[in-house]
């Protein structure tokens, strides 16, 4: 199989869906096709690509056309449109349910789409839990950077130090963002509280973590807000927008120079007052409280966030490349929930819904 990595056009995005250590196993049964300058804002060379066996191709056009699977970081952009073709796969995240233009545009170019985001294995999401593994550590970092007087913060060091209390930081969610972001809170020595509504989750958190739960409602939430320094939205509900649970009067109570980082910016928010900045302006103050709301946070740590993505995709990448669609369905079927769209049909029911469009499920040739 000819296997394509273009390198992302997206702006900001310096990940690659592919690394040397991965080209050099691929390389040994396919040929793999690498575009000039791919890895270069990780650190990886043409040269590393070159070792590893790849064939480096100049053109990013030259990728579409000669590869049967192209493997990417980001969704394609109109200008990639026109590149893909009927029979090829495409294996990215592409969160279609957020974009009419490009569900049309791989309808009408009859590629197979394969989602990133919707492969999913007994309820989880193993394609999407290493971003928010990165969004959840890193959150403390940011968090407690800006807390700092001169970034606008009150001047509070998360850990304290002896004779000091240590920092108070809240994490709404303990999911996948939510556990990483308290894993680091308490290693600085923060006093950590995570509110959830899983009682199962609960318990585990409990068992697991030296941070404290608290169940999640508003009563509860009033009663922390006033002793918050750091305030961390990482809750989901799957397949809807991020529940609003700080309005813009709770935020009120917090002190001035307070900082919450709203990890689940991505799905909306979960305050009244947040909406979605850049890394380029990724604060902005409400209510005397930092608002840290950059939607695409594992982009900061592209090194880390293209190794974590790499491990969770390779797998995928690797059966599909050594048996085809058909055949690596029947050994990793997770694959199945990630098609979208196939030969002209939407395949994905949220997104087909999400569109008013029609959907049919995926039709291999032979049976699952
Ligand atoms: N900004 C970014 O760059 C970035 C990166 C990765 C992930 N994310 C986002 O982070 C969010 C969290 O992702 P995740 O992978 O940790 O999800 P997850 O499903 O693993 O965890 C979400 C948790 O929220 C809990 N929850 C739901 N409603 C709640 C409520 N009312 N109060 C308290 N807890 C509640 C759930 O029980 C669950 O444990 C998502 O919106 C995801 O898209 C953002």
């Amino acid at each position: 199989m000819i296997i394509g990595i273009p390198k992302e056009i997206k702006e900001q995005e310096h990940r690659v869906a592919l690394l040397p250590s991965g080209t050099y196993q691929l390389a040994k049964r396919h040929q793999v096709l690498v575009e000039t300058g791919a890895g270069v804002d990780i650190g990886m060379s043409d040269q590393d690509y070159q070792n590893a066996g790849a064939e480096i191709v100049q053109r990013h056009e030259d990728i579409f056309a000669r590869a049967d699977l192209v493997a990417k970081v980001k969704e394609p952009l109109p200008s990639e449109f026109p590149l893909l073709r009927e029979g090829q796969v495409l294996f990215t995240y592409l969160h279609l349910a957020a974009n009419r233009e490009l569900t049309q545009a791989l309808l009408d170019s009859k590629v197979t789409g394969i989602a990133y985001e919707s492969v999913e294995v007994n309820r989880r999401l193993p394609l999407l839990e290493p971003m928010s593994e990165i969004a959840g550590r890193m959150s403390v970092i940011v968090g407690g950077y800006y807390l700092a007087k001169h970034c606008g913060g009150k001047g509070v060091l998360l850990g304290g130090v002896p004779g000091v209390l240590p920092g108070k930081v809240v994490i709404l969610g303990g999911g996948t963002a939510g556990v990483n972001a308290a894993r680091m809170a308490v290693g600085l020595g923060a006093d950590v509280t995570i509110l959830e509504v899983d009682l199962e989750r609960m318990r585990f958190l409990d068992i697991t973590m030296t941070a404290s739960t608290l169940y999640s409602s508003e009563a509860n939430l009033l009663d922390l807000l006033s002793q918050t320094d750091l305030l961390i939205g990482a809750v989901l509900v799957p397949g809807a927008k991020a529940p609003k649970l700080i309005t813009r009067a709770m935020l009120k109570l917090m002190k001035p120079g307070s900082v919450f980082v709203d990890i689940a910016i991505d799905q909306g928010g979960c305050a009244e007052t947040s909406r979605a900045t850049t890394h380029t302006h990724p604060v902005f103050e409400k209510e005397g409280v930092v608002h840290y709301c950059v939607a695409n946070m594992p982009g900061a740590y592209a090194r880390t966030a293209t190794q974590a993505l790499t491990n969770a995709t390779f797998p995928y990448l690797e059966t599909m490349a050594d048996l085809g669609l058909d055949e690596a369905l029947k050994r990793r079927p997770a694959l199945l929930t990630g098609i979208n769209v196939w030969n002209g049909h939407l395949t994905n029911k949220e997104v087909a819904s999400a569109h008013d469009l029609p959907w049919q499920p995926f039709q291999p040739a032979s049976p699952v």
